[in-house]
């Protein structure tokens, strides 16, 4: 009996650990804003501009940053970085004030990825930040940089 007991909590540990393998990599980046699914049009035009704006302001000063602030600029840069994909999504299109090309649609694939690589770049940002690795932080920083010039030059008006 006992031993029955022992090993059933072996098999319960073991497949705890084999679920938090994946759960844990998904912790990474966090979930997009889900007021996202409902906005009209205009409203994830608006919201990605907003957020695009907020991001340059943030990249101005960012490398400077240390410690705790650092955490905080890459932490939301994070969270925008996540929220442009679904705030591009294809009923977008229709909105008079969207600058975005044609070509972001056509080459979902390539306009995304280049979203992709920025999450990365802000969680290396976010964990270098919190490991105190500033070298670490500022290269993460200037990865994010040069990726808004990479996607303007294509997919923006
Ligand atoms: C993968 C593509 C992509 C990346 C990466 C990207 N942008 Fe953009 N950005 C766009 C597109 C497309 C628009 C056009 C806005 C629209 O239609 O919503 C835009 C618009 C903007 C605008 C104008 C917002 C407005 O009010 O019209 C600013 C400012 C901006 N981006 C800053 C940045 C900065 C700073 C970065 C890097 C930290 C960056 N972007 C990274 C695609 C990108």
């Amino acid at each position: 009996m006992r031993l029955n007991r022992l090993s059933l909590a072996a098999a319960v540990t073991i497949i705890a650990l084999g679920n938090m393998v994946p759960l844990h990599a998904q912790d990474a980046l966090p979930a997009p804003d889900p007021a996202i699914a409902s906005m009209s049009p205009d409203e994830l035009v608006t919201t990605r501009e907003n957020k695009m704006k907020e991001n340059g302001g943030i990249l101005r000063s960012a490398a400077g940053l240390t410690g705790a602030a650092a955490e905080e600029a890459a932490t939301t840069l994070l969270q925008n970085y996540v929220d442009f994909i679904p705030l591009f999504d294809q009923r977008s299109q229709s909105a008079l004030t969207n600058s975005a090309l044609p070509i972001a649609w056509e080459d979902w694939a390539g306009f995304s990825a280049l979203f992709e690589q920025s999450q990365q770049a802000a969680l290396a940002m976010k964990t270098a930040a919190g490991a105190g690795d500033q070298a670490g932080y500022v290269k993460a920083v200037e990865t994010l940089g040069g990726l808004c010039g990479q996607c303007h030059g294509k997919y923006r008006l």
